[in-house]
């Protein structure tokens, strides 16, 4: 579960109880699902009523409980076919042998089964049984049959049993249930936010075979992609020239120019709630690229360069700006120049690295540019944090987690 967020909150679940001594213990089940947000229906099987009344359901879910297909007053509240569609999560606890069976036959001949086969939510059943039940070979490739078509397994416990036995068969705590039932609902930090990225070089023409350029491989940004998506973010990726592969699941733009880069972006940032900008953007570009090849002579040549727009700078000073969080490459100072650019370019946050020594130091120790390796030190308006030097996939996930933190702090 770290990193993940998961909550019952506003889930409609659906409680299956059925005829086993554990059905007891579904009433407080049903406070705590209820304690931790979601709204519960109650379905007994004809043998739960054994051993529970449905008014104890009735009175603690707030609504009828359904116990059999042809039970008029409870259908016209809600008929078995909604209440398939309304639950978000159909969870039979306790699971007898009996109703495992009818589970994995596809069996709709009583309401619970019914339901459950109308049903194209999630189902995860909590077995509590006499252990020689729970090991038999039927029930086994029952319970088999069940995981492998989807439906979600929550325990059995072992322990001593109602019968005098001890084994496994015990229905799981009620804590573990709604721990594994919140599980099921868990999604990433990032989940369905809009990310756009920029990585890589760009390359500015000086003639058409000339450029000036940099030694960003695209690495870092690339990798923060890929950790952004494993979170649930829809990532949209802008790079200059690499030789990487595309992430999974992201939208790619190549480009070659900053005024390219430039373009790419501004054409899709209003969509936008997180822009990451890891492109090493060149400042300047030759003020006017030739269009044949430049002949060499014995003179001295120079070019004449402008100013590229500052496409992060651009797109923090929006009418209403993604969040944003830009990147600092500096050769030394690295504490005071990333802060100045925070302020100058009024960033929601900044991740500073070192670039300097792995132009004369390519060992161990190398960062930054065309490196495997980085270390950051990311700072926001009223704080800071140390990312040390690690493989830049392992950094970027953890620079995520501490983006996501941040602008979970901004946007509630
Ligand atoms: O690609 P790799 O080999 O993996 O290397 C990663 C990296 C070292 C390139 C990366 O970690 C990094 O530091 N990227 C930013 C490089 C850079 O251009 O830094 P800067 O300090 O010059 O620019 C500051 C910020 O403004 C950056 O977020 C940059 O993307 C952005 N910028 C700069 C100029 C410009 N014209 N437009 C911009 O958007």
């Amino acid at each position: 579960m770290h990193g993940m967020k998961a909550s019952l909150h506003n889930k409609n679940i659906l409680l299956g109880v059925c005829g086993g001594i554990a059905a007891y213990k579904a009433a407080e089940l049903v406070r705590r699902l209820q304690d931790a947000g979601a709204s519960i229906r109650v379905v007994m099987t004809p043998g739960a009523t054994k051993f529970i009344t449905p008014l104890t359901f009735q009175a603690l879910s707030g609504h009828p409980v359904h116990t059999s297909l042809l039970d008029t007053e409870a259908e016209a509240a809600m008929g078995h076919i909604e209440l398939a569609r309304w639950a978000d999560l159909i969870l039979i606890a306790p699971a007898t042998a009996n109703s495992i069976a009818r589970l994995a036959s596809g069996r709709a001949d009583e309401l619970l089964s019914a339901i459950c086969l109308a049903s194209s939510s999630k189902i995860a059943i909590a077995p509590a049984m006499n252990h020689v039940m729970w090991m038999a070979e039927t029930t086994q490739k029952n319970v088999q049959q069940l995981q492998k078509s989807g439906v979600k397994v929550f325990g059995p416990a072992s322990g001593s049993q109602a019968c005098g036995d001890v084994g496994p068969g015990r229905l799981l705590e009620i804590d573990e249930l709604i721990t594994s039932c919140t599980q099921l609902f868990s999604t990433g930090e990032l989940q369905g936010i809009k990310i756009m990225i920029t990585a890589g070089p760009t390359y500015e023409p000086i003639d058409p075979v000339r450029f000036i350029g940099n030694r960003s491989s695209g690495q870092m940004g690339f990798a923060i992609a890929r950790a952004a998506i494993e979170q649930g973010a829809v990532v949209s990726l802008i790079t200059g020239p690499v030789h990487l592969e595309t992430p999974e699941h992201s939208k790619r733009t190549d480009v070659d120019t900053a005024l390219q880069m430039h373009q790419a972006v501004m054409n899709d940032i209003k969509e936008q709630d997180i822009f990451i900008a890891t492109a090493a953007v060149a400042d300047y570009r030759p003020a006017k690229p030739l269009p044949q090849k430049i002949k060499k002579t014995d003179d001295e040549l120079s070019i004449t360069l402008t100013p590229n727009p500052d496409i992060l700078k651009e797109v923090a000073a929006l009418d209403s700006p993604p969040f944003t969080l830009g990147f600092a490459a500096e050769t030394q100072n690295l504490k005071d120049y990333a802060l100045q650019k925070l302020k100058n370019k009024k960033l929601h946050m900044i991740a500073a690295n070192l670039v300097a020594h792995n132009l004369e130091n390519k060992d161990e120790q190398d960062t930054g540019f065309n490196s495997e390796y980085n270390a950051l030190h990311v700072f926001w308006s009223n704080g800071e944090a140390t990312l040390e030097r690690c493989r830049k996939m392992q950094l970027a996930r953890q620079l995520i987690t501490l983006l996501a933190k941040k602008y979970d702090e901004i946007t509630t």
